[in-house]
């Protein structure tokens, strides 16, 4: 925290996205899903001010519903209007856990203006996280993005017991479906892993609730599609495994194997299927991530200019990133 004059309190938080490597749309069932926190995310800033502001402009907390639910509904804050100051380097309704991002970086700078000097509490705002993304997504929501952006690195979150994975938090959710139950859990990657994630965005927004409730109702329409959920399962544990064991190219393989399940459960779309096809011959493994309709591909690659180069010239846009980001943190002041 600094402050540059001695009523002017500033703060300033970042948060970064994630990436599904496997498990998307089955964790919402219990399944498990194994995410990556990324090197890009939200950072939001927030400065003790004469009148309330967002980006310059005067802040109408109607039409910032995340962020007035954190400030009021969450910490009660009460104090000085506020000078608010977000900055994404995430695609929006792409898959990369923009909105977790926005949450969890809100929520550590309204936690530090509160309770100056305490560090940040991660799990609780995770739990912050999971609750409004129920509530956005008609309450059918993992706690995998939050818990990943706010955790770092790499996260498991299951239903279901998994092997080799640390426990941090339990959450629970009552769903259209019934009610739900997830630990979430830490993994530790091998150190140096040779690879990188290239994200191709298709440039198509698409908001996750709209997914999740098409995939419940082919769920209802057609029961046999519960068996792409079960595969989706079995893949994810192996690609878990090989992960673990710095195994990249069964990881690839799992990772092409799970975007034909997610195929089979209508999530893709012809322009993520191009962008997953022009990759694969320079990656260890592809598929589209994160809630489908649009939004973005991964590829797992040792050649990540040249994955980044294929996705642009297939009129996507690439970022590329590390495996396992650092978690939400607060940063120094300016
Ligand atoms: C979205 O990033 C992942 C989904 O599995 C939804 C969820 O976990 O809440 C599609």
């Amino acid at each position: 925290m600094a402050s540059t004059h001695a009523h002017m309190v500033m703060v300033r938080a970042f948060a970064p996205g994630k990436c599904i490597l496997f498990g998307e749309h089955a964790v919402v069932y219990g399944h498990p899903a194994v995410a990556v926190a990324i090197d890009s995310g939200v950072e939001v800033e927030l400065t003790e001010s004469e009148s309330w502001t967002i980006d310059g402009k005067s802040f109408d907390a109607a039409r910032h519903p995340h962020i007035s639910h954190i400030l009021y509904d969450v910490f009660g804050y009460d104090g000085a209007p506020l000078q608010i100051g977000i900055r994404s380097g995430l695609f929006s309704a792409a898959g990369l856990g923009s909105s977790a991002a926005l949450s969890n970086a809100m929520g550590a700078a309204v936690q530090a203006l509160m309770r100056p000097g305490e560090a940040i509490d991660s799990v609780e705002l995770a739990r912050i996280g999971h609750a409004a993304e129920a509530k956005a997504q008609a309450g059918r929501a993992s706690p995998a993005d939050t818990a990943t952006s706010a955790l770092g690195g790499c996260v498991v979150v299951s239903g279901e017991p998994v092997d080799g994975a640390r426990h941090v938090f339990d959450a629970e959710l009552e769903t259209p479906e019934g009610r739900r139950e997830w630990s979430v859990c830490k993994v530790d990657l091998p150190e140096n892993l040779d690879a990188w994630l290239v994200l191709g965005f298709t440039g198509i927004g698409s908001p996750t609730g709209d997914m999740v409730a098409g995939v419940a109702s082919l769920l209802q329409r057609d029961p046999s599609k519960y068996a792409d959920m079960d595969a989706i399962a079995k893949i994810t544990q192996a690609g878990l495994t090989a992960l673990g064991a710095g195994n990249l190219e069964a990881v690839g393989m799992a990772m092409d194997a799970c975007h034909e399940r997610l195929q089979s459960l209508e999530v893709s779309s012809p322009e993520l299927d191009a962008l997953v096809e022009v990759v694969r011959p320079h990656s260890l493994g592809a598929k589209l991530t994160g809630a489908g309709g649009g939004g973005c591909m991964v590829a797992l690659t040792q050649d990540p200019q040249r994955v980044a180069e294929e996705i642009e010239i297939a009129g996507g846009t690439p970022l590329i990133s590390r495996l396992g980001a650092e978690g939400v943190r607060l940063l120094e002041g300016k």
